[in-house]
């Protein structure tokens, strides 16, 4: 007899069982779902409420479920596999008490939350990874210059590094707010039950503790209904996606002949099966195509909880494998990336060439005869695009433009002559000088990015920590379980 349809219901039948059981992603629960039910069944057993052989029966049962266990459609899903396990092991009078004073509906709610705890914890490890390359990477390049872009048009100098250190500030943040959604994902719906909670004396408390939670998801209703948590977090794999999405655009965009700005590792790369000559950036490639998956995701989640009144609707259940897919997705991502990154190849000669052989010291240039010519930025703004207006339809490099027709274009337009110094003027055009200057916090200067990444590291150090504490403190949490468990045997031993 089927244990959950027992005499209420006829056979689900085989499609029905097919279409509407979720035991594909089930896969992701099934050891947490095995300490869920082992920490419930021991609070019971404390609380008096199960008898104490009977629950070390189930306990013992619970204990020889493999965590790659073969789930069968008919019994829905994991829950009701474990269930079905525990019960044909044991037998009912001592299985049957398994589901006492719990629901798969604060269960599934509960193994999701730790599941994605410990996703959260590896994602933003790999970040951290990541973040490490990239501030190596800066540091490597504190004085590689290179043409800073605003809508793809030479704007001003810059650094390497200065372009590097914004991305990993960016992941900075997703690591930050990963680690904030952290404290919403750890809590505890168990003992909420179907929704109502339980007329048994239980103590959520305990479960919670024993299973590493910070604390409940106290409102029995909001326990099982919400997954506000999981939007959350796909949205935050979203974002850093799009960062990391930005970043391989951008490694597209520099290896191409064009800009010959980079060269991705050949490891990374793949070519044509008839042009002999290519080197397809596919790893960068397939990062944008798969942050459009996580969109997806978002959006498919979002649209699941949009009109499912509370509490437990059986449409949650779709929506639990969009997390794990965006995790995934994720967690290869971030890897595939740092460990390309590494070595990828910045040609400095191009960088520099591309900076001089553009015009992006005209702001510095601006700049410098408001100082020196002591005129309003706007009609030092007017001179200078005038400059480089003739200097682009005569042919001319700005230098050479600034050389041979600033003088005349000052005195055109403020009746004055020119009153900047040849050395003034030699450092103005010289876009290392440009940077050097720019000292201002978060600025170029490789002085003040060489700070800023001196800073950078200690965050990380912080972060890895923090991280460090959270893993560590599950680990604890498992080791109690067990220890619990075993010490409750010996007294229902010493009982007999
Ligand atoms: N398989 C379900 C899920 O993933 C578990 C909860 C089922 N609850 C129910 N009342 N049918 O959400």
């Amino acid at each position: 007899m089927d244990i959950l349809r027992g005499k209420r219901l006829s056979d689900l039948s085989s499609d029905a069982a097919d279409y509407t059981s979720s035991i594909g992603s089930d896969k992701f629960l099934i050891s947490s779902v095995i300490k869920i039910n082992k920490a419930h069944m021991l609070m019971l057993m404390k609380k008096g409420i199960v008898d104490l052989k009977e629950g070390c029966g189930c306990l013992q049962a619970l204990e020889k479920i493999p965590e790659d266990m073969p789930m069968s459609p008919k019994l829905e899903d994991v829950h009701m596999n474990i269930e079905a396990l525990v019960v044909e092991n044991v037998g009912e009078t001592i299985g049957g008490q398994l589901n006492l004073a719990k629901s798969r509906n604060d269960q599934v709610a509960t193994a999701i939350r730790m599941v994605l705890r410990e996703f959260i914890l590896n994602i933003a490890s790999s970040l951290n990874h990541l973040r490490k390359v990239i501030l190596k990477r800066c540091e490597e390049h504190l004085t590689t210059v290179m043409p800073g872009y605003t809508h793809l048009q030479h704007a001003q100098p810059i650094t390497l590094a200065h372009h590097l250190l914004a991305y990993h500030d960016a992941f900075m943040r997703d690591c930050e707010r990963l680690m904030e959604s952290y404290k919403r994902v750890n809590l505890s719906p168990m003992g909420a039950c179907a929704l109502a909670t339980t007329g048994f004396k239980i103590d959520r408390e305990m479960v919670s503790e024993l299973l590493g939670f910070d604390g409940l998801v106290e409102n029995s209703m909001d326990a099982v209904s919400a997954r506000d948590f999981l939007v959350e977090v796909i949205s935050d794999l979203a974002i850093l996606m799009t960062n990391l999405s930005r970043f391989s655009e951008e490694l597209v965009l520099w290896s191409t002949q064009e800009f010959s700005i980079a060269e991705m590792p050949d490891e990374y790369s793949s070519t044509s099966s008839i042009m002999p000559q290519k080197k397809n950036p596919v790893v960068a490639e397939l990062i944008r195509a798969k942050t459009s998956k996580v969109y997806g995701n978002l959006l498919t989640s979002l649209s699941i909880l949009k009109s499912l009144p509370y509490s437990y609707n059986l449409d949650l259940q779709d929506l639990t494998p969009n997390i794990w897919d965006s995790c995934q997705i994720t967690l290869s991502s971030i890897n595939v990336f740092k460990n390309m990154l590494e070595k990828v190849k910045f040609n400095e000669k191009r960088l520099l060439e591309l900076v001089k052989s553009g015009m992006s010291i005209a702001t510095e240039l601006t700049d410098t005869l408001v100082r020196e010519q002591k005129i309003p930025f706007r009609t030092s703004h007017r001179i200078v695009g005038m400059l480089v207006k003739r200097a682009l339809s005569e042919g001319k490099s700005l230098d050479q433009a600034v050389k041979e027709d600033l003088a005349d274009i000052i005195r055109e337009n403020t009746g004055k002559s020119m009153s900047i110094s040849e050395e003034v003027l030699g450092k103005v055009l010289d876009p290392v000088e440009n940077i050097k200057i720019r000292t201002i916090k978060g600025g170029p200067s490789p002085n003040e990015v060489l700070r800023m990444t001196k800073e950078r590291w200690k965050v990380l150090k912080d972060d890895d920590e923090l991280i460090l504490k959270k893993k560590e403190s599950l680990k604890l949490a498992d080791d109690r379980l067990v220890k619990e468990i075993l010490s409750l045997k010996e007294v229902t031993k010493a009982r007999k």
